[in-house]
């Protein structure tokens, strides 16, 4: 297959993916997820590939976010569809993939990337990412799996302010909280990702494959489908459609609360 918004390239046994929207920092249109889906399926099934490392194209983001030009004139049906389908085919595929998978935080990482990000199994950040949960801003919740996976990363309390508050954190902060695992120099990121790579190919690939299933064993909850849902129901709201005009009109939002 070949990939129009993905660049692939495999060294050894490990494959780079990167998400290659540079003009739009990479935000993740439906076209990209279906890549997305296609490069991580195959991508199990290859004999050859130990492992994956995956970042976003150019120095400014990892990616910002679910594409939002796409949110606009759809309902409830088709927002708790749009979440399903990626949280199963994209996110839940990642996170319980049977090969390890480390994201390379080199920018924003926002809603879906921060999303795409927390389903990866180790999360580099370059001392110049920022990452949040701004959905709240445009009238909505996050939808690919970021209020459970949040949650489990950094406990209720501080998932709960950064998702109520639509703050961007640093990368440091993100270190101290546990939703990353390392931060380096920016020009760093990728040879930690590589280092941390190359340890974990060297043990059991089956052991390896295990202690992911069991891990993620332990992130199963009820939360993921309540928030297809919730995030459906937001399609319906007038402040939804307003956060998301006002999103593409570049200006700030005015919420009614309807
Ligand atoms: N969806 C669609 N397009 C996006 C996007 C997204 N999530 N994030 C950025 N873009 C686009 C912008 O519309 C802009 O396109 P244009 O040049 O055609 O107008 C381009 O990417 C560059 O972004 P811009 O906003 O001009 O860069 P900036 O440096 O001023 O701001 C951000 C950077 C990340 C703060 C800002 O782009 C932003 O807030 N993005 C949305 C984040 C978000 O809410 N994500 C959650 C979505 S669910």
């Amino acid at each position: 297959m070949s990939y129009q918004n993905l660049l692939i390239e495999d060294k050894g046994r490990i494959r780079y993916i990167t998400i290659n929207r540079e003009s739009k920092l990479n935000a993740l249109n439906k076209d990209t997820l279906t890549e997305l889906h296609a490069v991580f399926a195959s991508t199990f099934e290859d004999q050859a590939i130990g492992g994956v490392i995956i970042t976003g194209a150019g120095s400014k983001a990892f990616v910002a976010g679910a594409d939002i030009s796409e949110f606009q004139g759809k309902g409830v049906n088709e927002g708790s569809q749009m979440a399903r389908e990626a949280q199963h085919s994209v996110f839940d595929l990642i996170a319980n993939g049977a090969k390890p998978i480390i994201a390379v935080i080199n920018g924003y990482a926002l809603g879906g990337g921060l999303e795409l990000a927390m389903a990866c199994h180790i999360r580099i950040a370059a001392n110049t990412a920022k990452m949040g949960l701004p959905e709240v801003t445009l009238g909505l919740i996050p939808g690919y799996g970021g209020t459970q996976r949040l949650t489990q990363l950094v406990g209720r309390g501080k998932a709960l302010e950064l998702i109520m508050t639509a703050d961007m954190i640093g990368a440091e902060e993100a270190l101290q909280l546990g939703l990353v695992n390392h931060v380096t120099e920016a020009d760093n990121a990728m040879v930690k990702a590589e280092e941390l790579m190359h340890k974990i190919l060297k043990r059991a690939p089956l052991a390896v494959a295990a202690a992911i299933k069991a891990v993620s064993a332990a992130a199963v909850s009820e939360g993921f489908k309540a928030e297809i849902d919730l995030f459906g129901n937001c399609f319906s709201s007038a402040d939804f459609k307003e956060g998301v005009a006002a999103f593409l009109e570049k200006r700030s939002p005015e919420f009614k609360g309807l």
